[in-house]
């Protein structure tokens, strides 16, 4: 059930590019409404307003203007139901513990927990289901916690390229082999982010560590949960259909959007067409539409039939953010279906996927408001 009255939520990291995507996402939502703010210790102590290095397109909302910047210390967030942090990832690992330990409910975009065999890695039009997980982090904590947990989503480049890939394996099973590479937007590395005199006029065809994170974590999402006999829970990492994966990542001139050329080879044989690939895209629902949650796509996934889209300029604000956009889904000579997706890096890729997966925890039930 969806809560009828204000919940008060948290922002670690409000003054970098996520943290102030967080801050106009949830400056409109129906339910949240956010208490506190934190950040470094150059910001903590200075209003919101004077802290900020403000980026974004709308004005600061008028509510958090004044709201005094705090340390990063869980007695500053007590009053908070659920805590999302876009804490740069160097400190990130220490506060976010330390708010687990102090029972708060955290949803992170840093890489840190990612990886913990009793976190859950949630992109929320994927893998909800993965909340199932929970129980078992709290009861293994030492000492074992009652609220308090860590929910995190993806690397932005793997968020985008889950998406299409969930909703083919839904409809056709197991894929056996993909192939990634990507156009990464400059807003991907924050605030200042890649130096102008590098990014402009150019493409920079590396990006430290994040053709791991898309091989890993790509398994983690799209993979179950075992159960042994002693009812402990495990992320299987897609081993009953084992999944191969490359990915070449590139920086590119863009601002925001992340344009992702994928192609696949499925399982199954003879493999779908692209007529029917197209199809399975465009009637791909999420969990999170079915719960009612506000901030979910109403439409996860828009097929373009133009040779040309999509494109990050054109195509990066669909479902305000949180929607993706495919193109170009033809055959692939070598595996079975190429394609093109692109998904807005700071929204779906960052602190929208927090907020729709803090709204489905409390549609069933995990965050008792
Ligand atoms: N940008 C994206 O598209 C994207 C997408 C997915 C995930 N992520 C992840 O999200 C996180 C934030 O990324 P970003 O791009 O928003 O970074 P960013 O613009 O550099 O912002 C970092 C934030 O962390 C705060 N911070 C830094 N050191 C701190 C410390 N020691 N104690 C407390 N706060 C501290 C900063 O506060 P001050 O302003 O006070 O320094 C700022 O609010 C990273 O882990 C990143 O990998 C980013």
């Amino acid at each position: 059930m969806l809560p009828d009255r204000q919940v008060k939520v948290g922002v670690l990291g409000a003054t970098g590019t996520v943290g102030q995507r967080f801050i106009s996402l949830l400056a409109n939502h129906p339910f949240f409404v956010v208490a506190a703010l934190g950040a470094s210790e150059r910001s903590a102590g200075k209003p919101y307003a004077k802290a900020v290095n403000w980026k974004q397109t709308v004005p600061i909302p008028s509510a958090v203007r004044e709201l005094v910047v705090q340390p990063c210390k869980p007695e500053h967030f007590q009053d908070c139901t659920v805590v999302f942090s876009g804490l740069d990832a160097d400190a990130a690992g220490d506060i976010e513990a330390a708010f687990r330990a102090a029972e708060l409910i955290v949803f992170s975009n840093a890489k840190n927990y990612r990886r913990d065999p009793h976190v859950p890695l949630i992109v929320p039009l994927v893998n909800p289901s993965h909340l199932s997980i929970i129980p078992q982090q709290r009861a293994l904590h030492s000492p074992p916690l009652k609220k308090g947990f860590i929910v995190t989503n993806a690397n932005c480049s793997t968020t985008g390229v889950v998406i299409p890939l969930a909703a083919m394996e839904k409809a056709f099973g197991p894929i056996e082999s993909c192939i990634i590479t990507t156009m990464q937007a400059i807003s991907g590395a924050g605030y200042p982010g890649v130096a102008s005199l590098d990014i402009v006029d150019n493409v920079v065809p590396y990006i430290s560590g994040e053709e791991e994170k898309i091989e890993w974590e790509t398994l983690k999402i799209l993979g179950g949960i075992t159960e042994t006999d002693d009812g402990k829970k495990a992320f299987d990492m897609h081993a009953r259909h084992p999944l191969r994966l490359s990915a070449s990542c590139n920086r590119v001139p863009v601002i925001d959007g992340h344009t992702e050329c994928v192609s696949v080879r499925f399982a199954r044989r003879p493999p779908p067409s692209p007529q029917q690939v197209r199809e399975a895209l465009a009637a791909y629902t999420s969990d999170a539409l079915s719960l009612g949650c506000p901030s979910a796509p109403r439409h996860t996934i828009f097929v373009h039939e133009e040779p040309d889209r999509p494109q990050p300029r054109l195509d990066r604000d669909y479902q305000n953010g949180a929607g993706v956009s495919v193109g170009r889904v033809r055959q692939c000579r070598v595996l079975d279906i190429k394609f093109v997706v692109l998904s807005n890096n700071v929204c779906i890729g960052a602190a929208t996927s927090s907020i729709i997966n803090a709204e489905i925890a409390i549609a069933r039930g995990v965050i008792q408001v």
